[in-house]
């Protein structure tokens, strides 16, 4: 049996930020208890946390995106932090404000306020045994779908790899489309390239169904639409939800898989990661890294070179335990045989192109 997951609810409008603390408090009711809100630190910069109107006894917490990606000990620090603050109460929503690093911070830590241990021994799929606190995702990015999806990537001691559980999934979503205007333009479109490449691995994988194939479609449809004819932001904001959508009910792909490896030994983001790799998989994905070549194109966006030059033979073998690591989504792309396809040595040609 396939249960299919969806937000069960959803605030959409240009300015609707406003009514982030409407929607919490129609969607979460209990006003004795206290909200946490995880907002990327460069909305410092951008004012919106200056517009952040938080309770006398809500916490707000800035998590730097721009420095790194999420790590688990980040995570438990948060965790540990929010606990230690309240002497073991729990909030009842956490509020995550940026782009999918921030959000999937917010998730991880719903998890982790409830599971013991450590987030490195939620590091794979259906682990936590407790539901979480709520949360609600709120993307000042567009292209992860992370406020969609299950998954929150984690880079740990030992490997980057998400907690994938129904517990890890949002309970709201709220996207303002005008938060999107204020993203760099390089950012913007590896971002939303995220997204294009979510929708053709979940398209092309054999995890997908029927009932996801639409969202993939048409969110694919939305980015093409931004980066090739007119930026209509209300629209590629929706289309990176419903990429995020498409993704909760599939899988990812052998770009993931791949980008994992370079983003964890070179510290490249993941949208950065996914199209340095993504260009170089013509051989599975053909007309769609032709499309992926012209909107990079129509952008003046040029790649990094040299990636993966200089790595030690220990670097590279690990990148290639990395990307195994996605079994399932190479399962999805490839079939169980996956690794008679995509070898270690056909990996590392790969790589080697980068
Ligand atoms: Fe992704």
């Amino acid at each position: 049996m396939k249960i299919t997951r969806f937000i069960p609810q959803v605030v959409f409008g240009e300015n609707s930020f406003n009514d982030l603390n409407s929607f919490i408090d129609q969607a979460f009711p209990n006003k004795n208890q206290y909200t946490v809100y995880v907002i990327d630190s460069i909305h410092q910069e951008t004012g919106l946390r200056k517009r952040l109107a938080p309770g006398s006894r809500d916490m707000v917490i800035e998590f730097n995106a721009s420095d790194h990606e999420p790590k688990t000990a980040d995570v438990d620090k948060v965790r540990d932090d929010i606990l230690a603050e309240k002497a073991g109460e729990l909030p009842r929503v956490i509020v995550g404000i940026g782009g999918g690093a921030t959000i999937d911070v917010a998730k991880a830590v719903s998890v982790m306020l409830t599971n013991p241990g450590s987030s490195v021994d939620y590091q794979g799929w259906d682990l936590p045994k407790h539901p979480s606190v709520p949360k609600i995702g709120v993307p000042t990015l567009a292209g992860t779908g992370a406020e969609a999806t299950r998954t929150a990537v984690l880079s740990g001691p030992v490997r980057k790899l998400g907690i994938n559980s129904d517990y890890s999934i949002c309970n709201g979503a709220l996207l303002d489309p005008t938060l999107l205007r204020t993203v760099p333009a390089d950012q913007e479109f590896y971002t939303g390239m995220d997204n294009f490449i979510h929708c053709v691995e979940a398209s092309s994988g054999s995890a997908m169904n029927d009932m996801g194939r639409p969202f993939a479609i048409q969110a694919k449809e939305s980015t093409e639409n931004f980066f090739l004819k007119e930026k209509n932001y209300g629209e590629f904001m929706v289309g990176s939800f419903l990429g995020g959508c498409s993704i909760a009910n599939s899988s990812v792909g052998i770009c993931h898989a791949l980008s994992y490896g370079i983003a964890f030994i070179r510290g490249y983001r993941h949208g950065i990661a996914n199209s340095i790799v993504f260009n170089h998989l013509e051989e599975f994905y053909g007309k769609d890294v032709m499309t992926f070549r012209k909107m990079m194109e129509k952008h003046h966006i040029e790649l990094p070179q040299g990636v993966t030059r200089g790595l030690s033979p220990e670097q590279l073998n690990k990148m290639v335990e990395l990307a195994y690591m996605l079994e399932k989504d190479l399962i999805s792309a490839l079939g169980p045989d996956f690794k008679k396809i995509l070898t270690p040595d056909k990996i590392l040609s790969i790589y080697e192109k980068m």
